[in-house]
């Protein structure tokens, strides 16, 4: 069975080490400044891991809180401060963001050369143009594991299930380039078995525990898993794993599949962005 199971924790070792010897070539000191508001706990979860991950590879980092009642205006003038500061080289706003935020007006605000998440809308229509760009960090990340499991993408029928900005649009446009045929699904779409059913490759992002079963897979396929579902006791993706493994060729755990590729694409987009900003 091992070998059927896509191990993201190994391609993000792979992807670290190389990343580290290259941050150690630049000679200049790159840091990453995340914006967090309120007290969602997963948020400070992932801030915190976001964090260490830049530290282990020679990334500084500052995590700058504010309370969830702060204003637009004030954190439009921290990222212009950011954004003028040369200091620093990558700007996250960790989402999601209050109700009486408007979200794309902020991260908007933010310089699309220290855009780490590639959420501007100038680094999206960049992506779609075929342009240079900064890419989403998880929608990168699915990439890698299909190259690292040597799947070739050219001619396949690729259904994504989820249209979020950071998964499944980005993927829309990167499955092109590799010359696939895409398919994306949603909460609206009807008969989803009777894509899932066709699919080569399955992408799932939408935060649904158990959503894909034995039934709605072809025989080979391949399934990136991308849900990260907590239950009370455990941690789960949106496909049932125990289901399908039998049935496919390959597939992604959770945890230890898409997840550790998230934080290691966000460094990979610090290096980036000081790239940008050095041409
Ligand atoms: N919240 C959950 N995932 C992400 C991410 O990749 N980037 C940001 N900014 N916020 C998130």
């Amino acid at each position: 069975m091992n070998e059927k199971i896509i191990n993201g924790k190994e391609c993000s070792k792979i992807i670290r080490q190389n990343l580290k010897e290259r941050i150690k070539e630049i000679d200049k000191n790159l840091k990453l400044v995340v914006i967090r508001v309120g007290n969602d706990e997963a948020s400070k979860i992932y801030v915190n891991s976001k964090g260490k991950a830049c530290t282990e590879v020679g990334i500084d980092f500052l995590e700058i809180t504010f309370r969830d009642d702060v204003s637009e205006e004030v954190l439009i003038d921290k990222i212009n401060e950011l954004n003028n500061d040369e200091e620093v080289t990558g700007i996250l706003v960790q989402l999601p963001l209050p109700n009486h935020i408007n979200t794309n007006k902020i991260l908007n605000i933010i310089d699309y050369k220290k855009d780490v998440d590639g959420l501007t809308t100038t680094n999206i229509g960049k992506l779609n143009n075929s342009e240079v760009s900064i890419i989403p960090c998880t929608a990168a990340g699915v990439i890698d594991l299909l190259k690292f499991s040597n799947t070739s993408l050219e001619s396949k029928n690729v259904v994504i299930i989820g249209r979020s900005n950071l998964v499944g649009k980005p993927l829309i446009s990167l499955l092109l380039k590799e010359n696939a045929s895409v398919s994306i699904c949603h909460s609206k779409t009807k008969n989803l078995s009777e894509y899932t059913k066709n699919a080569d490759i399955i992408i799932c992002a939408v935060g649904h525990p158990n959503l894909i079963n034995k039934d709605m897979v072809k025989e080979n396929s391949i399934i990136i898993d991308v849900g990260i579902n907590r239950l009370d006791d455990h941690i789960c993706g949106d496909v049932n794993f125990d289901d399908v493994v039998n049935k496919v060729a390959k597939i992604t755990p959770v945890p230890g599949g898409v997840g550790p590729m998230t934080v290691t694409n966000l460094l990979v987009n610090v290096v980036k962005c000081y790239e940008f900003q050095k041409n």
